[in-house]
């Protein structure tokens, strides 16, 4: 089991922190932690409304503190109400809060235009939790195979890492790099066929907007998509954390329910699971942990199973819970945080489209390096044309070349990325993953010390 964005390079990375503060000279004075998405940690300040909520929950009596607004008040009220003994220090229902299930199903309904039903809607703490908790109930072997889950290549390594776990079969459809990272119905197919002859496949997890490849998939690809998995019988995983990061003219988000619930049926009767979570957006409340998973059309028996599963780890958070009723059900016009919250949301989303473009440009600019536009998401995963003799040495060490190039680059430059083989890549071909979440000033010196030290390695290594 690997997971490489807090992998050996990770580690490395704070062992370099730790020298520097021990007053070992480097040539650079600090690390950037370019390799993981975790927005506060880079910077982002939080949404005031949320840390507000947060704040009257934890500490009831501020209730009667006229810094806070009435409708903080009224928001905090009613999920203490919801929750037993009026503390969020118990526990509450598995599947989370009934209140805030409401709120998340009226959240997704006017998102999608289409109904939301409460009881399919799970709190979990943080996406991950929910992945894992729904990709458990495929562990079952069917006519003597393991059970295989298509995901994409390049992935976000939750899903290797929980396959590996579970021993069930990673099947890998790449990623179309040529054509903005889309998916290929063609490859999908091919994937599907080798691996039934070692496994059986169940489910087809679609990352988007993509991590690490930033892409927003049209409605056009969704719907292909939908039906492949209907042809296929798999059970569709919506990976869509990402909803509110998309940056790019032209590109619009669409749910996988909302698109297969208006092709009508066959369609709108598949089983799909959809995921969201407060780690990222415009709030990226990661260390909080919360989420929710949408679950349609489960078979009854399954879905009661699924819940008693839940059930066996008690709740998620209940700060988690009442950071995602903050997001399902924000401030209105005319309420007093209205505007604030307006104000600093739009300010983190500009700012990201912002550093996307400047992230993709700047890849662009450098010969030997070619970038898709970071459409959505909060990554770049640029391709790089690695010479024939770093390559090479890179072997000699047994290390894949992206590897090799991601230490180099740490141990020279402080700068922590994530090389492309954490998250797979075709054969013969070189990437990283880099956040676009240092904040703009240390961004613009992150990418001029990348491209210098780009430079220099491919003149070294000519
Ligand atoms: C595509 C994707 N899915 C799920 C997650 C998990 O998010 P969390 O567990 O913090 O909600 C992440 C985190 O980076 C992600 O990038």
């Amino acid at each position: 089991m690997e997971y490489a964005v807090r992998g050996p390079l990770v580690i490395r990375a704070s062992e370099i922190e730790k020298e520097l503060q021990e007053g070992v000279k480097k040539p650079f004075k600090e690390v950037i932690k370019a390799n993981i998405g975790d927005c506060h940690a880079m910077g982002q300040v939080p949404i005031t409304f949320i840390r507000q909520v947060l704040a009257l929950v934890a500490y009831p009596e501020l209730m009667d503190d006229p810094r806070f607004p009435s409708d903080v008040k009224s928001r905090a009220r009613d999920i203490l109400d919801g929750c037993k003994g009026g503390s969020v220090g118990s526990y509450s229902d598995s599947p989370g809060i009934e209140l805030i299930r409401r709120h998340v199903a009226q959240y997704i309904e006017k998102r999608d235009g289409i109904h939301s039903n409460f009881s399919d809607v799970i709190l979990c703490a943080g996406a991950s939790e929910g992945i894992k908790s729904i990709l458990k109930m495929l562990i079952k072997d069917i006519d003597g195979k393991r059970p295989g889950v298509m995901i994409p290549i390049p992935q976000y390594p939750l899903y290797s890492a929980a396959l590996a776990e579970f021993n069930m079969e990673q099947i890998g459809y790449y990623l179309n790099e040529e054509q903005h990272w889309a998916l290929d119905i063609c490859e999908l197919e091919r994937a599907i066929t080798e691996a039934k002859k070692i496994c059986s496949p169940r489910a087809i997890v679609i990352i988007n907007p993509g991590n690490p490849t930033g892409q927003v998939l049209t409605r056009k690809n969704i719907e292909d998509i939908i039906k492949f998995a209907h042809k296929e019988k798999l059970f569709i995983f919506a990976d869509e954390v990402y909803q509110d990061n998309v940056y790019a003219e032209g590109s619009k988000f669409y749910s996988f329910k909302k698109v297969l619930s208006e092709m009508g049926l066959p369609y709108s009767a598949m089983e799909l699971a959809s995921f969201m979570s407060c780690s990222k957006g415009y709030m990226g409340e990661c260390g909080l942990r919360g989420g929710y998973s949408e679950v349609i059309n489960m078979d009854p028996d399954v879905k009661a199973m699924l819940f008693k599963s839940i059930s066996a780890m008690l709740c998620p958070t209940v700060l988690g819970q009442t950071v995602m009723d903050c997001i399902a059900n924000p401030p209105q016009p005319g309420e007093p945080s209205y505007e604030k919250y307006k104000e600093e949301k739009s300010a983190v989303l500009k700012s990201l489209a912002e550093r996307a473009k400047m992230v993709a440009d700047t890849f662009n600019s450098i010969e030997g390096m070619s970038c898709n536009p970071v459409q959505g998401a909060m990554y770049a995963f640029p391709q790089m044309k690695l010479p024939q003799k770093a390559i090479e040495k890179a072997k000699s060490l047994g290390q894949c070349p992206s590897v090799f190039y991601a230490f180099q680059l740490l141990e020279n430059t402080g700068i922590c990325i994530v090389p492309g083989a954490g998250f797979g890549q075709k054969p013969g071909t070189y990437h990283f993953r880099t956040t676009i979440l240092p904040q703009p000033a240390k961004l613009k010196s992150m990418l001029q010390t990348l491209k210098d030290f780009h430079i220099k390695f491919m003149q070294e290594y000519k």
